[in-house]
This record gives C-alpha cells, structure tokens and sequence, in this order.
C-alpha cells in the first residue's frame, strides 16, 4: 500500500543517518548535503509598522521560510499562537471569511498558499525566542510539561500546515537545563514520528535556533540534541550592541587581526567549536545573518569608545536599523566593507556614528565562508529588512550559492489529514 511505501522509505532514510560510521566511532555519518539551504525568518509583527505580509516574502529564494514566533504557557507547557489576529483572521486578497465550515485565514493560510505555489519551500513554526523564552524556563524543568509543550506544539504544526517546528530557547544555562532540552526535542522528534506514521506523512523538520557566545553555546549538549536535528540555525549577530563599551562588528566571520577590539566573538572560532568539539557536520549547520544594523554614537570607529546609540532607528527602535533603511538618514556614512574581517560598516566621520551591518559584499564573503566550510547553507533575521535587486543580502547569498538551481528542493507537505481547519485539510 502508498503508506507502507513511504514508511518504509522514511524508516530506511532513518536507519541510514543513525548508522555508525565505518570507523566505529559514535559520531553519526555525514549526510552529503542536497543543495544550500535558504532559511528566512518572518515576524508575525511584520505585517503592522513595516506593513510587509507573508505574500511579500521572497518565496521564489528560499528553501524554509520561519515564522515567527509561537509562545509558551508557563503553568501548562502549552504552546499557543502570539497573535491570532495575524496568524488565523486577518483577511488577505482573495479570502472569503463568510465561507461555511472552521477555516484559517491570516498568515497562515497566506504560507500554504505560498507552499502551494513553491513546492520546495518549506514552513517552520518557530517557538520561543528571546521575547518568550522566559516562558520556556518552567516548561524545561518538569517532564510532564514538557511532554505538553511537544504535543501542544504538533497539534499546532499539524492544524496549521507547516513542515516543522524550529525551537528558539534562548539560552540554555547549564547542564540541567541541557539535558531538559535534549528530552524536549526527543519528546518533539518522537512525537512527530507518531504523527507521521499514523497519517502515513512524511518526515517532519525539527532545527534549533543555535548561540554564538563560547558561554552559551558551551552549556550544550551538542550531540545529545543533534540526534534529534535535521540543522541547526546558528545565531550569527549581535556580537556587538549597545550593551558594550566598545563599538564594533556585530556578525563578523573572522578576527580583525588590526583592531581585535571591534571583534571580540567571531563566526570561525564558534563553527569550529560547534563541529570539531560538538560533532555537529558542518552540512547541518546554516549560517544565520542580519539583516539589520547596530548603531553605535559619538564613536571613533570600530574598537573605540561609543557614546549611546544616537538618533532612534526603524520604527522606534534603539539603535536598530532595519538594512533596507541603511545607510542611516540623517548622515553623510562612509560605507566600509572589510572582507578579511568578513564585516562592515558604515561611518560619519564628522557625527562620529557607526552602523555595524552586512553590506552585499560581505553577503558574498559569508556566502563563500559557507561553501568553503561545507556548511548546508543561511539564515537571516528577518525577511522584511532586505533590500530588493543587487543590493539585497538574499539575493546576493542566493546567487553566490549558484542560483536557485543550487538550492535545496526537496518537496514541501500539503496533506494535513487532521487539521482542525476545513480549508487547510481540503488543500485550500
Ligand atoms: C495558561 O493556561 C492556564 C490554564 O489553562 C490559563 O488559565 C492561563 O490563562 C494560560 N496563560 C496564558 C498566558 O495563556
Ligand atoms: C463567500 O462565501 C459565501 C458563503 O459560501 C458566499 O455566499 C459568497 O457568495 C462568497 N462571496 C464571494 C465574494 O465569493
Ligand atoms: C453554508 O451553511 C448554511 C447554513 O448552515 C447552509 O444553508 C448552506 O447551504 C451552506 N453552504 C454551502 C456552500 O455549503
Ligand atoms: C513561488 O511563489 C511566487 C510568489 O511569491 C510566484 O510568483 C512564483 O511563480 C512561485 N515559484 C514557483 C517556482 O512556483
Ligand atoms: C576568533 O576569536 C577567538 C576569541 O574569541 C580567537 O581566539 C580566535 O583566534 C579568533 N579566530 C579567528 C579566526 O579570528
Ligand atoms: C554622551 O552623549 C550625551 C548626549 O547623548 C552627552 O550629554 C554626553 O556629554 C556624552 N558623553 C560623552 C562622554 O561624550
């Protein structure tokens, strides 16, 4: 029967990535990757102030599009939508929210849609991040929570049609905690096998969004939650903010051996740290860039002193600018691009304001570092800050990587058996 096919596929494909390697070692085998991955992070605030909606999304170049983010009930472990407004009722062109029966409408039938029409674009339903991490906290501590959290969270994914679920726990704090979180995501993997064997589905995408500080990222239990992973979506900015007392590069690939005051982190020593000391394959890990700027004031430059942040940036923002909004108005900036520092930034030398951000040159740059490191691909925070034509950082990385056609494209899910939603469960 069609079921049995595709469960032994799936079972197949399981045993094979759970095999040792011939060596012996208990490090788990390489899968070649299928293509770059172009992962892009979606708020579901984007559609107010910056009045960007889910079918402005750059569809055609991603391969998973993250929509963000889900919360957490502390006392519950349930996970639950942030805005129902703009997830299930806004009204898109096209939508009939007179039609009979219980159907989704908002941004998520939107991402269905978008899943129909790019059948390669895959949807993950993105939990926590830093707004409701803290929520996370409790849940992590108790076993029955968390086995909540997993089955509340599914219940989601399946009602709502996505392909998976990205876990954005902001951070884990030691080695209890790490161990929670391996059990959360073995709870959420075993659970979406369930799912999918009992609606003969295909295999559901679990990722984690990954720190970069050696402090953090050194409370995880790597290879305990990789089993679990199909990638890891590392965190590649916010290296340097207005929490410092040195102005600096927020999302640089290497040292700045000149001024190594502007790069106290940097994105080689962490790859290294999570491949060679966490096992993780390089080809599971994308490399997540900004698509926003830091703002530093009364700086002179790159490894000095700064004063605050200076004017508000985008939409009331401290010191944060959105790319597309860069160079800042109001300044006569210098754009610098420092390719051996895999960084940029722009300067008014009179204003003494710097900007910390990706210039396309330096999505170029990453772009190689992500070939050249076998990394599987990129992420970027968030979609509605790019610019659009030559000057958008998707764009470029997409390029970079060969085009579309070098791109992951395995196909996305469209048959969700036990949604809730009438529309949804018919295919829209
Ligand atoms: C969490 O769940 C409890 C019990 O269902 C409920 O009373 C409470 O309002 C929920 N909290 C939030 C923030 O939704
Ligand atoms: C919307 O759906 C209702 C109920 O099925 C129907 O009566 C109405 O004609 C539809 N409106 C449009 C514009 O299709
Ligand atoms: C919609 O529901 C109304 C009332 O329940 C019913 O009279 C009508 O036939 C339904 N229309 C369709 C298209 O199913
Ligand atoms: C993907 O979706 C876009 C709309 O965002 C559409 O214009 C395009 O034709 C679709 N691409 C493919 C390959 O289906
Ligand atoms: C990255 O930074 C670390 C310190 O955090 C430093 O030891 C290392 O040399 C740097 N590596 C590169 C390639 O810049
Ligand atoms: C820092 O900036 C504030 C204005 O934002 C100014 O009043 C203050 O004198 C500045 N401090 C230094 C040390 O430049």
């Amino acid at each position: 029967m069609h079921c049995t096919s595709i469960l032994s596929l799936f079972l197949s494909v399981g045993f094979a990535i759970a095999s040792p390697t011939a060596s012996g070692s208990p490090s788990y085998t390489c899968a070649k990757s299928a293509g770059m991955r172009a992962v892009g992070y979606f708020g579901n605030w984007d559609i107010y102030a910056r009045n960007f909606k889910v079918t402005d999304i750059q569809a055609t170049q991603l391969t998973h599009v993250a929509y963000s983010f889900m919360n957490i009930n502390t006392t519950t472990g349930e996970v639950f939508l942030s805005d129902e407004w703009a997830d299930l009722q806004i009204s898109y062109p096209g939508d009939n929210t007179s039609e009979n029966g219980t159907n989704v409408y908002g941004g998520i039938k939107q991402l269905y849609l978008l899943k129909k029409a790019n059948r390669s674009l895959k949807t993950l339903m993105v939990i926590g991040g830093a707004t409701y991490s803290p929520n996370i906290i409790p849940v992590l501590a108790s076993d029955s929570l968390r086995a909540n959290f997993a089955k509340t969270a599914i219940s989601l994914m399946t009602d709502l049609g996505f392909d998976g679920i990205d876990v954005d726990y902001e951070y884990v704090t030691d080695s209890t905690q790490a161990a929670q979180m391996v059990d959360l995501l073995k709870k959420l993997r075993e659970g979406m096998d369930a799912y999918s064997i009992r609606t003969c589905s295909p295999s559901f995408l679990l990722s984690y969004a990954s720190p970069a500080g050696p402090d953090k990222y050194k409370q995880l239990d790597f290879k305990g939650m990789d089993q679990y992973l199909d990638f890891w979506n590392y965190m590649g900015f916010d290296y340097v903010g207005s929490w410092d007392k040195i102005a600096g590069h927020q999302a640089n690939v290497f040292q700045d051996l000149q001024i190594p005051a502007a790069t106290p982190f940097n994105t080689t020593s962490a790859m290294a740290y999570y491949t060679l000391v966490g096992g993780i394959c390089p080809s599971k890990i994308n490399l997540g860039s900004p698509l926003y700027g830091r703002a530093f004031a009364g700086t002179g430059g790159p490894g000095k002193p700064f004063n605050g942040t200076g004017t508000t940036g985008s939409f009331g923002l401290a010191g944060v600018w959105d790319y597309k909004a860069l160079p800042a108005p109001g300044y006569n900036s210098k754009v610098i691009s420092l390719d051996k520092v895999g960084a940029s930034y722009s300067y008014d030398s009179a204003k003494k304001y710097m900007v910390s951000y990706d210039t396309p040159e330096i999505a170029k740059v990453k772009a190689q570092f992500v070939k050249g490191m076998g990394l599987g691909g990129s992420s970027w925070w968030e979609v509605s800050m790019d610019k659009s034509g030559v000057d958008s950082l998707i764009g470029t990385t997409i390029k970079t990587f060969g085009g579309v056609k070098g791109l992951e494209n395995s196909l996305n899910y469209l048959s969700y058996p036990e949604s809730k939603y009438d529309n949804l469960r018919n295919g829209m």
